[in-house]
């Protein structure tokens, strides 16, 4: 699979769009130049009719590959309340539950 990655340095940090080269998904992430070692992922995207096929899992790896080449130690990311597959989902690839507020789960994963 190849990707489109925008890297754009901005007065904060850094952040990253990345993009299937068919087009048919994408992922935004970023760091913030206070907090250098987390990579904060959201916007996970796969097209529908395109959904249920790896993709989802295939830009996951992508975004741990972009978190180590940038000595990056753990990712985190939301997901929405209430409890959904989608939970589960990143639960399955190695996310673990860090905290939480009353809209979203907060996960994390050290890479
Ligand atoms: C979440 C999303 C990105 C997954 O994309 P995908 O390319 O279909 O994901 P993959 O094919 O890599 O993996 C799908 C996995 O989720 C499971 N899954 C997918 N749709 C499901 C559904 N409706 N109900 C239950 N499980 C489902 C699959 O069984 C598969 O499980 P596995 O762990 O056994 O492999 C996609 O559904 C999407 O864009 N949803 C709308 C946006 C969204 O909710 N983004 C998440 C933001 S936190």
């Amino acid at each position: 699979m190849k990707f489109v990655i925008h890297k754009n340095k901005v007065s904060w940090g850094t952040v990253w769009h990345i993009i299937t080269n068919d087009g048919m998904g994408c992922v935004q992430a970023q760091i913030d130049n206070d907090n250098p070692n987390t990579l904060f992922v959201s916007g996970l995207s796969v097209y529908e009719g395109a959904r249920r096929r790896g993709l989802a899992t295939i830009m996951l790896h992508e975004i741990e590959t972009l978190a180590i080449d940038n000595d990056i130690e753990r990712i985190r990311l939301n997901v929405d309340k209430p409890k959904s597959w989608v939970y589960d989902f990143y639960i399955r690839r190695g996310y673990e539950f860090w905290d939480e507020d009353e809209d979203d789960y907060y996960l994390v994963k050290y890479v």
